[in-house]
């Protein structure tokens, strides 16, 4: 190793190891093992159901995490990426364009080049070179199947992913979907993964054109359990110049409560209040738990809350008077509605992914710090911001200038 590795690897090991952002694969991936192996079978395997794959969980559950490792594997494995953005405003075109440009890589005749004109006598002769997938004139089918059949032949196949499912167009998805179940109508090895959060991934699923999602592979993310996040969270410093205690560990796997998103969260606050200490204790872990509970009210409740109808948010305030789970007969008392009323309400919650049932008549909040949530909306108000910030600070431009 020379010297520049060696200060590489120091600066790496000193700095903070957790990624809490979303869209951030983390150092470890708590509680995924089970659908890595699924989804490393599958690859190798010949049962195309099980390479048709919908990822659901709510805002900072890990679905853009698990995607990309899945993405990562089929790459490991030697298959072809081509991905596909909601925001596009074509799905079928942007695959289009992007198995195009696959193709121009791997296609090994798709550039021809044809003898126009040989003379005997002269230097060189004169060539015409063709590019064959330059014109409009190819359907996207052919396209597709001459791109399946290179990857087949190379024992890999193609990858086709779509994050963000619950804003895509529906039309859109039924076209883009109609060509992945053509591919594999013709015996190509074709995988295809879609994730997004439940309430608009369930309405899509409702839907007659989306048989084939419906037909999908089902993986729901979310909490794993805190004896996991506590590994979690001490494999990460693990790797770097800082250790955590075990108390410290297991309080940051409680606090996390198992939400992937928190997992980073969390660890990152500890690695912050530790300082330059070698060790992270459990006050520095304590002293994080605040900020966490504000981010997530922040960056995952506040998105979730915001579109909510009045009764449905009084459906969860009603729920806020017990210390566990909440007897539904009670919630319909205290919201002064029909018990039969209540349960629509109940119904919609569910699937929104802000309660559970919790027992026969009994219903919970269903993601950590909900119910923090709900309590500063009764302080603030909607909407109120968690923490406005306080205190006036000199930027880099003002540092600069006083530079000499
Ligand atoms: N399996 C996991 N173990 C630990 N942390 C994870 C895991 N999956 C995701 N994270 C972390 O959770 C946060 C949210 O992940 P992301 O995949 O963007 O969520 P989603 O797409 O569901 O909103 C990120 O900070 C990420 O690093
Ligand atoms: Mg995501």
């Amino acid at each position: 190793m020379d010297q520049r590795d060696q200060r590489d690897q120091r600066d790496q090991r000193s700095t903070n190891p957790f990624t809490p952002g979303f869209g951030l694969t983390p150092i470890i991936l708590a509680g995924r093992a089970g659908a890595i192996e699924d989804f490393t079978a599958a690859l190798k395997g010949n049962v195309p159901e099980a390479r048709a794959i919908l990822i659901s969980g709510a805002r900072g559950s890990g679905k853009t995490v698990l995607l990309t490792e899945f993405k990562e594997l089929a790459l490991e494995a030697g298959w072809t990426d081509l991905r596909v953005h909601t925001s596009s405003s074509s799905l079928v075109d942007e695959l289009r364009g992007t198995a195009i440009a696959q193709l121009r890589e791997q296609d090994p005749d798709a550039e021809s080049s044809r003898l126009t004109s040989a003379r005997v006598s002269g230097t060189g002769a004169s060539r015409e070179v063709r590019q064959r997938y330059e014109g409009e004139q190819e359907p996207l089918t052919t396209v597709l199947d001459r791109l399946a059949a290179l990857t087949d032949q190379d024992g890999g196949g193609l990858l086709i992913t779509l994050d963000e499912l619950q804003s895509v167009d529906r039309d859109q998805l039924h076209a883009l979907t109609q060509h992945v179940q053509d591919l594999i109508g013709s015996g190509h090895a074709v995988a295809f993964i879609a994730a997004g959060v439940r309430p608009g991934v369930d309405a899509l699923l409702d839907h007659e054109r989306t048989t084939f999602l419906r037909r999908a592979h089902r993986i729901e993310v979310g909490s794993v359990d805190v004896g996991t996040a506590a590994e979690a969270i001490r494999m990460t410093i693990a790797d770097t110049r800082k250790s955590i205690t075990p108390e410290a560990a297991v309080l940051a796997g409680e606090i996390s409560q198992g939400y992937p998103y928190l997992i980073q969260l969390i660890g990152s606050k500890s690695w912050q209040s530790c300082g330059d200490a070698d060790t992270i204790e459990i006050e520095d872990v304590h002293g994080g738990r605040e900020a966490v509970v504000a981010a997530m009210i922040k960056n995952v409740h506040r998105p979730a809350l915001r579109g909510l109808s009045a009764r449905k948010r009084e459906y969860l305030h009603a729920m806020l008077l017990d210390e566990g789970p909440s007897s539904v007969g009670d919630i319909a008392e205290r919201m002064n509605i029909d018990p039969r009323n209540q349960s629509t309400y109940r119904e919609r919650l569910i699937e929104e992914e802000l309660i559970r049932p919790a027992g026969r008549g009994f219903v919970e909040f269903s993601l950590p710090y909900l119910a923090e949530a709900l309590r500063h909306e009764d302080r603030a108000g909607v909407g109120a911001d968690v923490e406005p910030d306080r205190g006036v600070q000199r930027s880099h431009r003002a540092r600069r200038s006083t530079r000499p």
